[in-house]
């Protein structure tokens, strides 16, 4: 027996759950891609992607997912045998660096791990010994973060780490890696000092996968003269180009398009600091719910500092024995929510509670009571009351 039919809750960090209006926006015909109104939707979208990211730089849009705008970064600014850093707080930035070893780049990973955000003090210490070793500048041309990191559910500092890098004296390039924060909470381009920033269409910006951007800053695109790796499809110069036709290296994705210009009027109309707010104040239901269910001893938080702990997905762990997949397969089969699995270290060892995107109060409690029934049917020992608490808190922050 199953209580599943009706509404599936897709509870996984991404792709996250497509609003129908956006689903509506791209019900219709292809448009002429040489003139007409496609013009004018492109040069709305160029401008507004980088008001999302806070910058007055230019932004890329690329037929890609994240993986892609990645690459597409990686590509503008770099040449084979440049050194990069790379701030390892889980499993993106790593994979991100991953991919510029195998285009050609030296990669060193700045140690951390699964459990807690990158540590400022520590970049700001190996910026200055590099800086030392070179007799000022550096060696190092540019540096890697997530500012989430998915897979541990931690949420990096990046004004800090931005900081660490100007008191280190250092000039090496600022690239982050927004994919899971974008739209979700502040990204201050600009303002922090951030050089290239990449994100992808599937998670805050609540549009289907297959669209990566990026926004890179001046400093960024006068680097990119130079840089080596550039690539024909990816290369921001071609892309600067008059024709329409260059701006996408080829057929601009037209529904994609017309997705996530609704996605984004959507996210304007609700105003971006509400919408960061809601994505606080359901992350922090999520976290009430697990502090209690976590006095029962076999469930935790991954990420140890309350204050890392970031506002799009939470990743739990299940000890004693009990195991992650059980849960989220009953969630899933018998009760109609789909979490997300453990990966990396966490494989096999958690399960994740995605928060972000187009989510709301009843698609979180829903989320959190269903994993409750879970936890009970499966006889997984935890505290009472995990629901309660995050109904508490709701009622609590969300005045009448
Ligand atoms: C933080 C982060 N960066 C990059 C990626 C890669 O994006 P994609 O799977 O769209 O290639 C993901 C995917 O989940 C991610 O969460």
């Amino acid at each position: 027996m199953s209580v599943r039919a009706g509404r599936e809750f897709l509870a996984i960090p991404g792709p996250t759950t497509v609003p129908d209006e956006v689903l509506r926006a791209m019900h219709r015909p292809a448009v002429d891609i040489y003139s007409g109104p496609l013009l004018a939707l492109t040069d709305s979208l160029l401008k507004d992607i980088a008001r999302v990211f806070n910058t007055k730089g230019r932004a890329y849009i690329y037929i890609s997912n994240g993986h892609g705008a990645w690459e597409a970064s990686l590509t503008n600014v770099l040449s084979k045998g440049d050194r990069i850093l790379v701030l390892e707080s889980g499993r993106f930035a790593v994979g991100w660096g991953e991919n510029a070893r195998r285009m050609g780049v030296e990669v060193e990973i700045l140690k951390g791990d699964m459990r807690r955000a990158v540590r400022p003090a520590e970049v700001e210490a190996r910026l200055k010994a590099d800086s030392r070793k070179a007799n000022g500048g550096g060696t190092i041309k540019a540096i890697l973060v997530a500012q989430i990191d998915t897979a541990s559910g931690v949420v990096n500092d990046i004004p800090a780490i931005a900081q660490a890098i100007r008191a280190a004296g250092h000039d090496a390039l600022l690239m982050v890696d927004a994919v899971a924060s974008l739209g979700c909470m502040p990204f201050d381009m600009d303002a922090w000092g951030v050089d290239v920033a990449m994100s992808g269409s599937q998670k805050g910006l609540m549009a289907p996968p297959g669209l990566g951007f990026v926004a890179a800053n001046d400093r960024a695109r006068e680097i990119h003269k130079t840089a080596g790796l550039r690539t024909p499809y990816w290369d921001w110069t071609d892309r600067e180009g008059d024709q329409h036709y260059q701006k996408y290296a080829g057929t601009p994705p037209e529904h994609l398009l017309f997705g996530v210009r609704q996605a984004i009027d959507m996210l304007f109309a609700e105003g971006m600091d509400n919408v960061f707010r809601r994505h606080a104040l359901l992350a922090e239901a999520v976290r009430r719910a697990i502090g209690a269910w976590a006095e029962g001893q076999a469930i935790s938080f991954n990420i140890i500092e309350p204050g890392e702990r970031c506002d799009t997905v939470t990743p739990v762990l299940i000890g004693g024995g009990h195991d992650a997949e059980a849960l989220r397969a009953y969630c899933n089969q018998k009760c109609g929510v789909i979490l997300g699995h453990g990966i990396g270290d966490l494989s096999g060892k958690a399960f994740r509670i995605a928060h972000m995107g187009h989510v709301n109060a009843p698609m979180i409690l829903g989320t959190l009571s269903v994993i409750e029934v879970a936890l009970n049917a499966l006889g997984i020992p935890h505290g009472k009351g995990g629901a309660q608490a995050a109904i508490d808190w709701l009622g609590e922050q969300v005045e009448a």
